[in-house]
């Protein structure tokens, strides 16, 4: 794969594809992971010598129409506010045939969401090229890692049009993930939580021939999750409600995923333990978060959006924390694990 430690940057004009599909509230951007995780390239591009970085994201589903609610001007703001010492443009989609015109001041460049034009989703090629055509890039960096799961415009029609180099964060996103499933130190540990047992078994059935041991928690676990696999262990007491809903992780079942986690050299973690946006049901949650974060003699992934959100939170008052890897994906890093092919990679590589 092309990275960028492979590219000339120097007064070159970068179009850059990023994942700044980020939650919003109110207008406000609710987590930044996933403009953060961004800067690193974007600083790499700019130390050299890139003349133009212009980025490219989609925002949530609005059906290829245009809608304020799915505006990406937060992340405009949010950017601003991470980048203090440049000047961040920020630009509708252009017209067929229309160039948008940057000052020559403004380094870098945000565009209005992708998927307000239908040709993003339909994989139109005549929809990207006129992307291309309007900014004048001559380069394509594709560092939006959470979206290369799409077989959309700006992930795989792309490549007719422009050489595609990754960047560092898909490139540190698909290093550390495929670590896990090529030559991963054992034992190897995945524990599962969440609501939807149809959006894990897949994944539990794959780690099943790979990992020594798997932890099934969560909602998935309160329902009732049965397995005959010696090697899978699903949570056992729970902590319940008035109305005797299990909604956390008990102290038994907690105190046995401590164990696995104390003796893993490889963990995975993707979906919570416990109903954990009530501080009241989030103790197998932090208790896991913290013993993982702490393991420091461990590859450790967290991934899927609830567990990266709630692990994010926790760092930022818990600063001895770390991880290998929070994924920045939610699909695409579980498709890389089941070992789908993603057609963004796909692009990169061809
Ligand atoms: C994600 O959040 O998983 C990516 O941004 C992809 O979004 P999508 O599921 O709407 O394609």
């Amino acid at each position: 794969m092309k990275t960028i430690y492979d590219l000339d940057a120097k007064n070159k004009t970068i179009l850059m594809r990023v994942d700044y599909n980020v939650p919003l509230r109110n207008g406000k951007v609710e987590n930044d992971l996933r403009i953060r995780a961004s800067l690193p390239t974007i600083d790499y591009l700019l130390e050299h010598g890139a003349k133009k970085i212009i980025l490219i994201s989609h925002l949530g589903r609005p059906e290829g129409k245009i809608n304020p609610d799915f505006s990406l001007s937060p992340v405009a703001e949010t950017l601003k506010k991470l980048l203090p010492h440049q000047k961040i443009g920020f630009y509708p989609l252009p017209e067929p045939t229309q160039k948008i015109e940057i000052p020559a001041d403004v380094k870098i460049a945000l565009l209005e969401n992708l998927r307000f034009d239908p040709g993003e989703e339909e994989n139109n090629p005549d929809f990207i090229k006129s992307i291309v055509e309007a900014t004048n890039a001559e380069v394509y960096v594709q560092d939006g890692f959470a979206v290369i799961h799409r077989a959309h415009a700006s992930t795989d029609a792309i490549k007719n049009f422009l050489p595609i180099y990754a960047g560092l964060l898909l490139e540190k996103e698909v290093k550390n993930l495929e670590s896990v499933l090529k030559n991963p130190e054992k034992p190897i540990l995945l524990i599962i939580g969440g609501a939807k047992v149809e959006d894990k078994q897949l994944l539990i059935d794959i780690f099943a021939k790979i990992a020594d041991q798997i932890v099934v928690g969560g909602k998935i676990a309160a329902d009732g999750y049965k397995t005959n696999d010696k090697k899978i262990y699903v949570a056992e007491d729970f902590d319940e409600n008035a109305k005797g809903e299990k909604l956390d992780v008990g102290p038994l079942s907690t105190a046995k995923i401590a164990g696995f986690i104390t003796d893993a050299k490889t963990i995975i973690w993707n979906g919570l333990l416990g109903y954990a946006e009530d501080p009241a049901y989030a103790t197998a949650s932090t208790i896991t978060a913290e013993m993982i974060g702490e393991k420091s003699d461990a590859k450790t992934i967290i991934c899927g959006g609830d567990t990266t959100g709630f692990v994010e939170n926790l760092m930022e008052t818990h600063q001895n924390l770390a991880y290998s890897l929070v994924s920045t994906g939610g699909g695409a890093s579980l498709e890389f694990l089941l070992g789908k092919s993603l057609p963004g990679l796909e692009a990169i590589k061809a």
